[in-house]
């Protein structure tokens, strides 16, 4: 047989596959996501995510040291909040020395160079557990704006690199940006979620919170999945009202939606690779029924590829491990 081209000469070998490999993961790409718990010298394991723990500030702190010595710069922080604080205000979210505000100090306290991101919502913090203020069963749009700015401020005053709006409001990262500026944090960024999609894949997520919404569902202000040019209007709009990262959630049903972000702007994009994405791999590797770290390595790889300049997983502790 004649051929003029064989495709298989660059994948003979592992040496020759590296050195044509596409796309690399390094730990540059990761965001690693933590759960806060009140208390001291606790960690819980998140009964749906095995493996993955909500913990005492004091062992957040540790961890934090302990992902940075691995070489992760970033992590994204979310704190469970008491049932006594929760109320239909959120107001517990913007109280100064509430668990996520002294965990943001603490934490850049203890590793300064940590690139610190904060959850922006107010689903942990309702008494709905709504990503917004409830009345006459509706999720109020601009009056949960109003909230999310407050919460916004608290986190920058208390040293947070990167507010992350995760609550898909209308018209919310031009208000946070306005009110950043005109609070002279002007070197807080904004990683906004731009695209996020109404998901079951959040499941396991709102276990580890204790945040699932006590009445309907979120799909009056996240996504539906069977949109793809909304996605592209969201983030578009986002960077115009001043987002500096944008976000695809989830990430492996929406690579799609992930690779047509990346080509339609001109900030960096970041995916979230979710709790329900996490708890798939463990469960199917927990039977025996696949390899636990050829898929996690596959299906951050395969994110990276659609596109993403950075990744949310709880794999990024995993995955370093496993580049060594
Ligand atoms: C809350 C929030 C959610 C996640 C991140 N921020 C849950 C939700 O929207 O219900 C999900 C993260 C995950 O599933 O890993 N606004």
């Amino acid at each position: 047989m004649y051929l003029q081209r064989r495709n298989r000469i660059i994948r003979q070998s592992a040496s020759i596959r590296s050195l044509v490999a596409e796309t690399i993961l390094t730990p540059n790409d990761f965001i690693a996501p933590l759960f806060i718990d009140e208390g001291k010298n606790n960690s819980t394991e998140i009964a749906s995510m095995p493996n993955y723990y909500r913990r005492s500030l004091d062992l957040t702190v540790k961890e934090v040291k302990e992902l940075w010595a691995m070489g992760i710069k970033s992590v994204l922080l979310f704190v469970k909040a008491k049932d006594e604080v929760k109320d239909n205000t959120g107001k517990e979210s913007w109280n100064k020395s509430g668990l996520m505000q002294r965990s943001i100090k603490e934490i850049k306290e203890a590793v300064p160079e940590m690139v610190v991101m904060t959850d922006v919502a107010l689903d942990p913090y309702s008494s709905y557990g709504h990503d917004g203020i409830v009345l006459n069963g509706q999720i109020v749009n601009d009056q949960t704006v109003e909230a999310l700015v407050k919460m916004s401020l608290s986190h920058a005053e208390a040293g947070a690199d990167f507010v992350a709006p995760s609550d898909m409001m209308d018209g919310r990262i031009g208000a946070i940006r306005q009110a950043l500026e005109e609070n002279n944090f002007i070197n807080t960024g904004i990683m906004s979620y731009s695209a996020k999609y109404a998901s079951c894949f959040y499941g396991p997520f709102r276990d580890a919170l204790d945040s699932a919404p006590g009445f309907g569902d979120k799909k009056t202000y996240q996504m539906n999945y069977a949109n793809r040019i909304e996605a592209i209007k969201e983030t578009i709009m986002d960077v115009e009202e001043g987002a500096d990262i944008v976000m695809v959630k989830p990430a492996l049903a929406y690579l799609d939606i992930i690779r047509e972000v990346k080509n339609a702007v001109d900030v960096p994009v970041s995916a979230y690779n979710i709790s329900g994405e996490y708890s798939m791999i463990k469960a199917a590797a927990a039977r025996g029924w696949i390899n636990e770290e050829q898929a996690i390595i596959e299906s951050l790889t395969s994110i990276k590829r659609a596109g993403a300049d950075l990744i949310a997983t709880y794999f990024a502790k995993d995955a370093v491990n496993l580049l060594h």
